[in-house]
């Protein structure tokens, strides 16, 4: 293909994106301060790698002016992460806020409006404190929600004059799926009704969350992260479309319908109804949902989930699971990162792109997360210890191409962030797989280096063009 180029236009998010949990190390942490990802991580080492995982992490809590030193250094517009609820509050009831890691955010956004990067804040990338699962059952209370709000309240009263893009979760339905919905995770129980009803109180989190924002007359937006997994079928016959269709349904429209549209699918409520999933909700909250719609959307896009008509019928004796409707499909020959078992394709961007302007009203949306995970990164340093990262150049292009094509067709796309800044730890496999912009060498005190992409980035930002 011989080259082209594309512009960016001047307001277009150049950015990456990271979060608390994945960075930040437990430094300063008090006792009682555990997220369900620190609970997790404590029992189970299986997943930390050689050793390595969040209790120190890529010690961002210590470095971060380092770090925002480099993000200048990579042209980086903005950079996006999270508040850890769990250590942001001493007393979850009360919603006491513990000074010394507050502060720290003071700190670390000055550092980042004197570098000129803008902060992107979420309020939740799964840090769902252990005490409030073990207490409650975590988010299947709505107890929870109440709980929830009051600690956005002093995030709010804090930070909220100074930052000016919000987002209330990070991918809502990933910690449900795999605990409840697929039992992989600890504490791994299989439960659809469960399920449901944490889907439903994040989503109702949410409206409560943007009722609350508005309420306090901030200058910003707020927005949640979604991570709508671009279905599609095997064929165009009617059975694989139908299971594309429910996938969609179970996966993306639980989560992308009440954000943008303030409702659920009826569809899904129907399928819910008919397989009897007993889960709980009022008009009211259904009110709320309607009436508090977010200002926007970031999409986390990895890779294309195809899926084809079920083979098996289900047994009626076992609980339901969406896979009732659907199986997954392996396209034969399709391009793959190895290291993560991901398929890439750049069109899932054009996709969603599609999607936002034709089905949600040309909603603003931008890539939230997009990146590629690779095992053993170190293999391809250079002569003078530089990771030559060719691929990740390459898949950042191809990407970011397609968003800015989708933008030039009239899509409300914001602009693209990448997963991630720095090499960081992975709720899946710590440090397994290395996605940064920025390498992080555990072996040398986690000195950081910039990759190629990373010099590669930064001449995106200088010159306002994409040439692939
Ligand atoms: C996204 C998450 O789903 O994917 C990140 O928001 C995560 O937290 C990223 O790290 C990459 O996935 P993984 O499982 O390879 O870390």
């Amino acid at each position: 293909m011989s080259k082209v180029t594309i512009d960016i236009p001047p307001d277009f998010i150049l950015g990456a994106a990271a979060s608390a949990w994945q960075t930040e190390g437990w430094h300063g942490k008090k006792a009682g301060q555990d997220s369900y990802l620190d609970a997790w991580y404590q029992q189970d080492r299986h997943v930390w790698h050689n050793g390595y995982g969040p209790a120190v992490a890529t010690d961002f809590i210590n470095r971060y002016r380092e770090d925002v030193a480099l993000m200048k250094a990579c042209g980086l517009t903005h950079y996006r992460t999270s508040i850890n609820w769990s250590r942001f509050l001493l007393d979850y009831e009360t919603a006491q806020v513990d000074e010394e890691y507050a502060s720290y955010y003071d700190s670390l956004l000055d550092e980042m409006a004197a570098n000129g990067i803008e902060p992107m804040l979420c309020l939740e990338h799964y840090e769902l404190p252990a005490i409030l699962l073990e207490k409650y059952g975590g988010w299947g209370a709505k107890k929870v929600v109440d709980l929830f709000v009051r600690y956005a309240e002093q995030v709010f009263a804090r930070y909220a004059h100074r930052v000016k893009r919000w987002f209330v979760f990070n991918e809502p339905i990933v910690v449900q799926t795999r605990v409840y919905l697929d039992a992989l995770r600890w504490p791994g129980q299989q439960s659809t009704a469960t399920w449901m009803q944490w889907n439903h109180h994040k989503n109702l989190a949410t409206a409560r969350v943007v009722a609350l924002f508005r309420a306090g007359g901030w200058a910003g937006t707020i927005g949640t992260i979604l991570n709508p997994e671009v279905t599609w079928p095997r064929s165009s016959a009617p059975h694989d479309r139908k299971a594309a269709e429910m996938y969609d349904l179970f996966y993306n429209r639980v989560f992308l319908d009440p954000a943008i549209k303030g409702e659920y699918p009826p569809a899904l409520l129907q399928l819910l109804a008919q397989h009897q999933i007993a889960w709980q909700y009022s008009e009211e909250d259904l009110a709320l949902i309607a009436a508090h719609r977010v200002d926007e959307v970031g999409l986390n896009l990895y890779y294309p989930h195809r899926v084809k008509a079920p083979s098996r019928a289900w047994h009626a004796d076992t609980p339901f699971h969406p896979a009732y409707y659907y199986e997954p499909f392996e396209l034969p020959g399709r391009r793959m990162n190895p290291s993560r078992g991901w398929e890439i394709e750049p069109r899932i961007v054009a996709d969603i792109a599609r999607r936002m302007r034709d089905e949600y009203g040309n909603f603003p949306w931008f890539i939230a997360e997009n990146g590629m995970g690779i095992e053993n990164e170190a293999r391809f340093r250079d002569a003078d210890g530089e990771i030559q990262d060719d691929y990740r150049i390459a898949f950042i292009a191809e990407h970011l191409y397609q968003a800015l094509l989708a933008r030039q067709a009239g899509s409300n796309c914001q602009g693209y962030m990448l997963w991630a800044f720095t090499d960081n730890v992975s709720p899946m496999n710590a440090f397994k797989n290395r996605y940064g912009l920025i390498e992080i060498d555990l072996e040398h005190q986690r000195q950081r280096r910039m990759k190629k992409s990373a010099h590669w980035f930064r001449q995106l930002r200088v010159s306002r063009q994409l040439t692939l």
